[in-house]
């Protein structure tokens, strides 16, 4: 290699492309890919900035050095020296066709040579991902996941400015710790100093941050990754990143609008789209009866309605019961056909959702139509038909039952047809806050109650009388950010007072000697003089996905895990020696 031996390059490819033609220069990057004309080899040249076409004629070469370039393939690592000049007029066209500068090359180095890759890093998109997962490190060479992770980059960037500028203090805490009471499963790391015993991951740093404040730090964020060992799907992961943040002294509405202010900002700066504040409030209870969700995807109507009043005294008993055993029948009104086998397919949708049916009719110039309308006086199907707002070619899908099943039914069906009849406009940003989520929730499982959110977040003040009586209707003073259907934060202004503490752990089921086990060291903390407070965590991959497009949380994180929680690429989890075992006091059961 004959290239300058102090520095590898003199030009980025994108600096390349901003210098004058005859300029000579040398750049450095991976073989895209390469044509030969006979004489004269074009390649495309790529590094982390750009790429440019580099021209390299037999002439202008020894034999030996000739007989280098021929060998060159696709993903080899290359240097070329030589000067950029305008592309000749006429000359073939490429898929860089847009710029018309290259490289007319003089002299070559090969920093490293590759075999035949799995799959070239540009095609990357129509490769299984059990491929791309294996060879993440050739998946990430590809321009769609340069580009994700660069904008996660820029993100937080962004986001730190934002932060900084109001006043945020950035800490770390720690990662090997005690299980936080986020309520899904921990992931355990086993102690070889104390036997038997074993730290948590974080599943959120949220006693932590509320410890910052009582050390009076006011305003904290970190970008933090936590832990949590559930089902995954599209959006979730094992193990995934926060923007962590808690607040002294701010009454709720005061934090929501700096947090809003900082995600309109961040979107304002990558997309250039411009969100209208303050972003609307939304109660719980409301997005539950409209939507069916309490994560509504607001880009389109199809909106819930309930129908109990208009039937609950028809003959149909399937209407009656649920109303009579206090739940409620619901309705969504929709415009379009729907085959049999549609239909029949939307049925088992609502099934898995706890609903025993769906019901469906159709609406036509002379009433409904369908299987249940023979059940429903003509008062009621007109009535049923004003409720929903109903015309002509529209089909009303009903749900009977329990009103938790009604809403999580119809709310999945909502989903589904605005999907299936594509009426969800995806150039639009929906943002918004759902508010007043409910304190507890019941289980009927184990029959008892469990803080919806964490058994440190606050009731609403005015609610506070009910916790003895009817616990299930204190309202919380937490609220969730949702953007196009997409859960991207969650929060709560948390309980400072002792007495009311201990009133929250009652309600749980929770003893004081479990409280003092579990969370003595807070409640400690709390007694010496604790400052009001309250925080949110949004999901820093969630709203990469939303800022990309991405339909995977996989694709906007370097290196993730599958849907198994598995690493293709390292094989981790993995088996570990007896010896390592041994050390940590672990005998492995059958
Ligand atoms: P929460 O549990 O709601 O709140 O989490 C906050 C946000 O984190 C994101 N998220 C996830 N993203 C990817 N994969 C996962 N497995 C996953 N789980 C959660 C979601 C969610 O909105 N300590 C509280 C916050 C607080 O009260 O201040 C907490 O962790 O976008």
């Amino acid at each position: 290699m004959i290239l300058d031996r102090t520095k590898y390059r003199s030009h980025t490819i994108a600096q390349a492309e901003q210098e004058a033609p005859g300029r000579p220069l040398r750049v450095v990057g991976w073989i895209e890919s390469y044509r030969d004309h006979g004489g004269v080899l074009f390649f495309h040249l790529r590094d982390a900035s750009g790429k440019i076409q580099v021209v390299a004629n037999q002439g202008d070469f020894s034999p030996e050095n000739w007989q280098i370039i021929e060998s060159i393939r696709p993903e080899w690592v290359v240097g070329f020296a030589g000067s950029l000049r305008r592309r000749p007029p006429g000359s073939e066209r490429t898929s860089l066709d847009n710029k018309d500068i290259e490289i007319l090359a003089d002299d070559l180095g090969v920093l490293a040579k590759a075999p035949m890759l799995p799959f070239r890093p540009a095609d990357s998109a129509t490769v299984a991902e059990e491929v791309r997962l294996r060879h993440r490190y050739l998946d990430l060479r590809g321009p769609r996941l340069q580009h994700n992770l660069r904008l996660r980059a820029k993100f937080i960037r962004h986001l730190r400015e934002f932060l900084e500028s109001e006043d945020f203090c950035e800490v770390e805490t720690p990662i090997l710790g005690k299980s936080t009471p986020e309520g899904a499963r921990d992931y355990l790391v086993p102690s070889r100093i104390h036997a038997g015993q074993f730290y948590a991951l974080p599943q959120s740093p949220q006693l932590f941050k509320q410890l910052l404040m009582v050390s009076g730090f006011d305003r904290y964020f970190q970008i933090v990754k936590c832990f949590r060992d559930e089902d995954l799907r599209a959006d979730r992961q094992p193990e995934f990143t926060q923007i962590d943040v808690e607040t002294s002294f701010l009454e709720q509405d005061e934090l929501l609008t700096i947090m809003e202010g900082l995600t309109a900002a961040v979107i304002r700066e990558i997309m250039g789209v411009t969100i209208s504040l303050p972003l609307p409030r939304l109660t719980y209870a409301d997005v539950m009866s409209r939507y069916g969700s309490d994560k509504p995807d607001t880009r389109f109507g199809l909106e819930l309605r309930d129908v109990s009043d208009v039937v609950k005294a028809s003959e149909f008993g399937v209407f009656r019961d649920a109303v009579a055993a206090g739940g409620s029948v619901r309705a969504i009104c929709a415009t379009g056909q729907f085959s049999r086998k549609q239909t029949d397919e939307l049925g088992e949708l609502v099934k898995i959702y706890g609903a025993k049916g769906l019901i469906s009719l159709k609406v036509e110039a002379a009433g409904l139509s369908g299987g249940a309308a023979k059940f429903l006086s003509d008062q009621e199907k007109i009535n049923l038909a004003q409720t929903m707002e109903a015309k002509p070619g529209d089909v009303l899908f009903l749900i009977a039952g329990s009103n938790k099943v009604a809403c999580d039914a119809l709310g999945a069906l909502r989903l589904r047809l605005g999907a299936d009849l594509k009426l969800i406009d995806k150039t639009r940003q929906n943002l918004l806050w759902v508010v007043d989520f409910p304190l507890l929730e019941w289980h009927e499982e184990d029959q008892r109650y469990y803080a919806m959110h964490h058994p440190f977040t606050s009731p609403k003040e005015e609610d506070i009388p009910l916790l003895d009586a009817e616990p299930g209707k204190v309202r919380a003073n937490a609220y969730d950010l949702v953007w196009n259907g997409s859960e991207v934060g969650g929060g709560s202004i948390r309980i400072h007072r002792a007495d009311l503490q201990s009133k929250m752990f009652q309600a749980l089921g929770i003893g004081p000697e479990e409280a003092r086990e579990k969370f003595g060291f807070l409640l400690d903390a709390l007694s010496y003089g604790t400052p009001p407070h309250g925080g949110i965590a949004f999901g820093l991959d969630r709203m990469i996905m939303l800022l990309t497009g991405a339909p995977s949380i996989r694709d906007v994180i370097a290196f993730p895990k599958t849907a198994k929680a598995a690493c293709l690429m390292t094989s981790s989890p993995s088996a570990v020696s007896t010896a390592q075992l041994d050390e940590l006091h672990i005998r492995l059961k059958e």
